[in-house]
C-alpha cells in the first residue's frame, strides 16, 4: 500500500507517452556514448519543391540556435538550445559541470525537385540521399532532409515528425512535411489533432502552417541527434523504439500544458500567431518541450 501513491503518480506522469504511441518507459538516460558536441555542420537537402518563405523560415530557425538577442528578447529560441547543450554535462558520472556551447552552421544545400528516389523514403533510400548530401562536405557533417509535400517517409507520423538515423557511421536526420501526411499527427496546433481531443487550433507563427510544423519537427529532431546520435546516448526504453528527450514531452509546448492544449504560449498581435520563443530579425517560433536533466521535468520557454 505504502508505494501507491509513488506508482498512481508516475502513471499519471508518463500517460501522455502512450497517447503518442511510444511505451511508458520513463524519463531519458545516458548510456554511455558520445553526444554531438562543439560545432555541428549541417547538409541540407530540400527533397521536392519549396517555396521561398518556407526555407527563409527554417533557415532563420537554425540560425537561431546560436543566436543571442539579448535580454529584451526573453524567450528566445538559443535559452531552448542551452537545455540541449546542457545534456553535455549529464552525459557522464559525478556533479555536471558547465556545458560549452554547440554551435550548429549550414555548409551545404541543394535542392532535389524531382523526387529523384521518389516519393515513398524507405531506409535504403534515406541512406542514398544521406551520402548524396554527405559528399563535399566537412567529414562529420550531419545530414538533414527535408521532406517534401506528399512525400511518405518510412517511421514517420503515429507521433514520430521526425527521424534521425545512421548512414554508416554516419547519422542523419528526416524531417517529415505534414502538409498533405498526417497534418492532425504532425501539424497540431495548427491544424485538429487525430488523437483525443482535437485541442485548440492556433496560428502559425510565420503563417506557414507546413514551414511552422517542420521548424517544430526539427528541433525536437535536432535535440533528439545531439543528444542520443549513435543510439546509446539519452533515451529510454527499448533502443530500436526510444523514449528520446522530446519524446518524453509529447504534445507539450508551454506550462500547463494538456491532451488537446498546447500550455501557455504568445500570440502575436500582428499576426495572431503562436509562439514561445523569439529569434533573429523578429521571427517568432513556437518550439516543442523537451525533456530537462537539470530539473527532470519537461522543459517549455514559457
Ligand atoms: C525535372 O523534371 C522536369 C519534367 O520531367 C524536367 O523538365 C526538369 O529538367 C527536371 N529538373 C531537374 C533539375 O532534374
Ligand atoms: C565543420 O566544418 C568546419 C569547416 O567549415 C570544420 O573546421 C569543422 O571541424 C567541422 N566540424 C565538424 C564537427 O566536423
Amino acid at each position: 500500500m505504502a508505494s501507491s501513491p509513488l506508482l498512481f503518480l508516475s502513471l499519471l506522469l508518463f500517460a501522455p507517452l502512450a497517447l503518442a504511441g511510444h511505451g511508458p518507459s520513463g524519463p531519458p538516460v545516458p548510456h554511455g556514448g558520445p553526444l554531438l558536441t562543439r560545432s555541428i555542420n549541417l547538409s541540407l537537402i530540400w527533397y521536392g519543391p519549396f517555396g521561398r518563405v518556407q526555407k527563409r523560415v527554417i533557415r532563420t530557425f537554425i540560425s537561431s540556435l546560436n543566436y543571442n538577442g539579448g535580454a529584451n528578447l526573453e524567450p528566445q529560441v538559443s535559452s531552448w538550445w542551452r537545455v540541449v547543450e546542457s545534456y553535455q554535462s549529464f552525459a557522464r558520472p559525478g556533479p555536471p559541470g558547465p556545458a560549452p556551447p554547440i554551435n550548429v552552421k549550414v555548409v551545404k544545400q541543394e535542392v532535389d525537385i524531382n523526387f529523384s528516389v521518389g516519393k515513398v523514403l524507405t531506409v535504403d533510400f534515406l541512406n542514398i540521399l544521406a551520402q548524396k548530401a554527405a559528399a563535399g562536405t566537412p567529414a562529420g557533417s550531419l545530414a538533414v532532409i527535408f521532406a517534401g509535400s506528399g512525400v511518405t517517409v518510412q517511421g514517420l507520423c503515429m507521433g514520430k515528425c521526425s527521424i534521425h538515423g545512421l548512414n554508416g557511421p554516419q547519422p542523419y536526420l528526416v524531417v517529415g512535411n505534414p502538409e498533405i501526411e498526417c497534418p492532425g499527427s504532425c501539424a497540431w496546433p495548427f491544424f485538429p489533432s487525430d488523437y483525443g481531443p482535437k485541442g485548440v487550433i492556433l496560428q502559425p507563427p510565420n503563417k506557414n502552417v507546413a514551414a511552422d510544423a517542420m521548424v517544430i519537427a526539427l528541433a525536437s529532431g535536432l535535440a533528439e541527434t545531439v543528444t542520443n546520435p549513435f543510439n546509446n546516448g539519452f533515451y529510454s526504453g527499448i533502443p530500436t523504439q526510444p523514449t528520446e528527450i522530446s519524446d518524453a514531452c509529447p504534445n507539450m509546448f508551454g506550462s500547463g500544458a494538456l491532451p488537446g492544449y498546447t500550455g501557455k504560449v504568445r500570440i502575436d498581435p500582428a499576426t495572431g500567431g503562436a509562439f514561445n520563443a523569439h529569434g533573429p530579425r523578429g521571427r517568432k517560433y513556437l518550439l516543442p518541450a523537451i525533456w530537462n536533466p537539470r530539473t527532470n521535468s519537461c522543459y517549455t520557454p514559457l
